[in-house]
């Protein structure tokens, strides 16, 4: 198997391995919205109801967009919006729609991954040791209310990433990747051990499995889909860009099923390392962003260890999310390379500085700009729904349509069973819920989520 997977993905360039574009998709795919979206959203949406509607979306719904935007991408072979725009320009604008948010969704989520930086640090210079009860959350709150740390771990982030990105993502990735990921989910369920075992957890385990039904309503349903293409880094341009690399004996089925089920795992464990840790620790689950860098700290502090595996999380999380801010911005890098003749390296940088600037009005929002808000929402909040509420589930249907109407279905089924050579055995099922049950779904949560269906 050729060790260079994502080698200088421009110039039409291929994926040399399949197990070299699975970890790709799921180095993607598995990031911040795993461990630390994840927690807060069943947090703040109800706990097992919501995971109850999460994985229903999930398995219906974001599993067959994976597979339509790997369709749309290895077919159209091309940036974004050439991919979009193949079979009908207008269907450019969905593109166009999906890269916007992808810049949006990158400024906010490298403040976040720069958290995640703070937190190394912190662990490295022995700070989670025996702090008392509330320490971890003045430690939180002052951080977020100092924005020159907040914009300096930001910039660190956005360099690393850059830096990786500029240098083509070289042969690395796959090896890397190969050991991360696993040892990444290993940590994971060690310390989901230890917060279930916390005394006074069981009420966390229990609130986060057994679903009330009666706290399902319109808004919980927007978070889960939201989540659910959040999560499986879905409408904005990543799978179809990432597919576009794709070698056409892939077998594009498969390799969306391993993802999809890699990802979930990790994200339903992590659930079990911060919500029962919640309720032993006596915090608020519906908290927000904070949540996870709150209850952490105090798994740590509780544990044997505590500051090695503090270290070693916080360095597989930044790991986790720089794999997935690569592509974040692999989406506007391939589109401007491949637009402009611009080489990429400039390319690189020169989007960074762009992201920089958008993510400065959420490193504001979190301090001196709190109070600036829009319909209850500061600037962090307003980037997030209008990127994972809005533009996604929006980019979703424009997808199922393009897949489900427009293109041929001769050409879709041989994209997905590659002219013929494979079985794909439910794929009516899946061109029936593509074309019929998912456009329905989407475009109804889409009037939810703009306010104009109230549920
Ligand atoms: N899926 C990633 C996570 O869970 C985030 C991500 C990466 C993403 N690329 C994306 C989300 C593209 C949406 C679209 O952390």
């Amino acid at each position: 198997m050729d060790k260079s997977t994502l080698k200088k993905v421009d110039k039409r360039d291929h994926f040399n391995s399949r197990i070299g574009f699975i970890l790709a998709a799921a180095g993607s795919a598995v990031g911040l919205g795993n461990i630390w979206k994840f927690p807060y959203q069943v947090g703040q949406n109800g706990g097992g109801a919501f995971v109850f509607v999460y994985i229903i979306f999930i398995i219906f719904i974001g599993l067959s967009v994976a597979i339509t935007e790997m369709v749309i991408g290895r077919s159209g072979k091309s940036n974004v919006i050439g991919c979009y725009g193949k079979y009908n320009s207008k269907f450019k604008i969905v593109g166009w729609f999906g890269m916007i948010a992808s810049l949006l969704l990158y400024a906010y989520y490298a403040v976040v991954g720069g958290w995640t930086i703070f937190y190394l640090v912190k662990a490295v210079t022995g700070q989670f040791g025996a702090a008392s009860v509330g320490s971890f959350e003045t430690m939180f709150d002052s951080f977020c209310q100092s924005p020159i740390q907040l914009i300096i771990y930001q910039i660190i982030f956005l360099v690393i990433t850059a830096f990786i990105i500029s240098k083509g993502i070289s042969g690395g990735i796959e090896k890397y990747c190969k050991v991360l990921m696993p040892g990444l989910f290993i940590m994971l369920i060690i310390m989901a051990i230890r917060s279930i075992t916390l005394p006074g957890a069981l009420k966390g385990v229990e609130w986060y499995l057994k679903p009330d039904f009666s706290k399902i309503k319109g808004s919980v349903l927007v978070s889960a889909m939201g989540q659910a293409f959040f999560t499986l880094s879905l409408g904005v341009g990543t799978m179809v860009t990432y597919s576009s690399y794709l070698k056409s004996d892939e077998n594009i089925g498969t390799t969306s099923i391993s993802v999809t089920i890699f990802d979930t795992l990790v994200a339903l464990v992590a659930g079990f390392v911060i919500l029962p840790a919640v309720f032993a620790f006596n915090l608020e689950p519906s908290e927000g962003p904070g949540l996870v860098f709150e209850t952490l700290p105090h798994v740590f502090s509780q544990m044997p260890f505590g500051t090695l595996f503090a270290i070693i999380f916080f360095a597989l999380l930044i790991i986790a999310a720089v794999t997935s801010s690569i592509s974040m911005l692999e989406i506007s890098t391939t589109f401007v390379v491949e637009k402009t003749k611009m080489n990429r390296k400039k390319a690189t940088w020169l989007l960074t500085l762009l992201i920089f600037l958008l993510g400065i009005p959420v490193v504001m929002g979190f301090g001196p700009w709190r109070h600036v808000q829009l319909a209850g929402k500061t600037f962090f909040n307003i980037y997030d729904y209008f990127v994972s509420n809005i533009t996604m589930p929006l980019v979703g249907l424009f997808g199922t349509i393009l897949v489900g109407h427009i293109m041929k279905k001769d050409i879709v089924m041989n994209e997905l069973t590659n002219n013929g050579t494979i079985n794909v055995k439910l794929k009516m099922v899946w061109y029936t819920l593509v074309r019929w049950v998912i456009p329905i779904i989407l475009f109804l949560i889409s009037l939810q989520s703009l306010g104009i269906l109230k549920i």
